[in-house]
């Protein structure tokens, strides 16, 4: 989606014209019958109120969008314009016209809401149809630009510094839809080499040799079952003062996951396609940061593998001895994504020495019977780290839900001949997990894991997505790295 600004006299002969409007106040000059009827559709402005009318402009018919964005004074302002610039892209990509005219004149918004609502649209119109081959006329996305009118001073800046966050986001959603035939391991590299390339962003590719020298049990025993060879990928982004320690995201890559010999029931396992909706996150982030030039310096870690079933895969029972030297007893092969987090977490603070860590990872189910699709589960050893996390997810609509963690859980996951073992009991799974992980976290360091299992994919449209991969994590933690390492 291309977005371009345009003043009165260049703004094009568009024959949709969209309007965000105010509670109670309809646009100045909208044709009388207009006003009329969209009056008659009680169509009042109220947040996600959306109206369409048909009238006669220079002897052409045009349609006149009107989406309501709600008081000016109402706390979710911000996201009320998102939504709505969002709902225009919902209706009218698919809609014959190439071009949407958006006037946003007379309605007193900052840049910064401007900004929004071009970001609403973007997120909103982005679709994936590599592999439809047989989509109707009237079926095809036909929008592929939208000419802003009337956009207060700044808004400009503010959209280069949102677009370079969609353009993360948007990889983010293609690494997700990607199938495990097209996405694993070493091709999951591949897209990003492509898509950082003269970025500023710095690659390092580790390959089995690499892992195996650095012992990293945990994660090679997860990758043994498949015939893809695991990858660990690091993007260094050095945009902040040269000695200043980075901040490490880590994510669980998992590009397939069948449960390996603890095999998952076949209904829905074509969903853990996105198990490696971690990575995804953490490749997006890496991408915005680099695009908008963010002034911090932020370490990405994937730990990518795939966890398949095979005369050569990992056993239940079997004891794995992870690169910090602690043991694993691997009580079920589906409980993978700790055994491949671990090591990754392991080598991001040996080799880069954090002053923080967050990871994220599609790492549970229970999350998601917590949860269901609303908040992110967010654990953590630090409480000012946590609170940062919490601000940054209600700024952007990515929200967290902070869960406990403490000795009793962690003691659930003790193990009878090694140091501990991959699953606790039946009930808190997603707390022992996080406990897990906690093992591996060194000097105290401040850390969050954020369990983003329910989050990564909707079976319906969303704010800022249609069905599919949501790109959920990415703005998150864009807007935690904006908020607390820059400037
Ligand atoms: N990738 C799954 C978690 C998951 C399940 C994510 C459904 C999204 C949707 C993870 O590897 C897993 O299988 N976890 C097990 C852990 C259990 C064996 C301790 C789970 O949640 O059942
Ligand atoms: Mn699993
Ligand atoms: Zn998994």
């Amino acid at each position: 989606m291309q977005i371009r600004f345009v003043d009165d006299s260049s703004a094009p002969a568009a024959r949709i014209i969209a309007h965000l409007v105010n509670q109670d106040a309809m646009p100045a000059g909208l044709e009388p019958v207009l006003v009329e009827a969209a009056k008659m559709s009680r169509f009042a402005g109220k947040a996600g109120q959306m109206f369409e009318g048909f009238v006669e402009r220079g002897g052409k018919v045009v349609r006149v969008a009107l989406a309501g964005i709600g008081a000016p004074s109402a706390e979710d302002r911000r996201s009320a314009i998102e939504k709505a610039g969002a709902a225009l892209a919902a209706k009218y990509q698919s809609a014959g016209e190439d071009e949407l005219l958006l006037d946003l004149s007379g309605l007193g918004l900052s840049a910064d809401e401007a900004a929004a609502a071009l970001l609403g649209a973007r997120l909103r119109a982005w679709r994936h149809d590599v592999y439809r081959t047989k989509l109707t006329d009237d079926k095809k996305p036909s929008l592929t630009s939208i000419a802003v009118k009337g956009a207060p001073g700044g808004t400009q800046a503010k959209w280069e510094v949102e677009a370079a966050v969609a353009e993360g986001v948007e990889f983010t959603k293609q690494l997700i839809t990607e199938p495990a035939n097209q996405l694993y391991p070493e091709s999951f590299v591949a897209r990003c080499e492509a898509a950082m390339e003269g970025t500023g962003l710095s690659l390092r590719v580790l390959h089995p040799d690499e892992m195996r020298r650095l012992g990293m049990g945990a994660l090679l025993g997860v990758a043994q079952g498949s015939a893809r060879e695991p990858r660990l990928l690091v993007m260094e982004w050095q945009g902040g003062k040269k000695d200043e320690r980075p901040l490490a995201l880590v994510g669980k890559g998992v590009t397939f996951d069948t449960g390996g010999i603890s095999l998952k029931p076949p209904a829905g396992m074509e969903d853990m396609k996105w198990d490696m909706g971690g990575a995804g996150v953490v490749a997006g982030t890496m991408l915005a940061l680099a695009k908008r030039g963010a002034k911090a310096n932020v370490v990405g870690f994937c730990g990518l593998v795939e966890n398949m079933p095979d005369g050569n895969a990992q056993r239940p029972g079997d004891v794995v001895t992870s690169m910090s030297g602690q043991t694993i007893e691997v009580i079920n092969t589906d409980a993978e994504g700790r055994l491949v987090l671990c090591d990754v977490l392991t080598y991001a603070q040996r080799e880069f020495n954090p002053a923080a860590i967050i990871d994220l990872a599609t790492l549970t189910g229970a999350m998601i019977v917590a949860l269901a699709h609303e908040y992110g589960g967010m654990f953590s050893n630090d409480e000012e780290l946590a609170a940062k996390i919490d601000k940054a997810g209600k700024a952007t609509g990515d929200m967290v839900w902070r869960f406990p963690l403490g000795k009793a859980y962690d003691k659930m996951i003790d193990s009878q001949i090694a140091d501990m073992k991959n699953m606790g009991a039946r009930f808190g799974g997603s707390i022992t997990a996080a406990q897990f992980l906690q093992r591996f976290i060194e000097d105290k360091r401040p850390w969050a894991h954020l369990d983003i299992a329910g989050m990564v994919w909707a079976d319906k449209p969303g704010a800022t997505w249609d069905k599919g991969a949501t790109g959920y994590g990415v703005r998150l933690m864009d807007a935690f790295v904006r908020e607390n390492l820059e400037g």
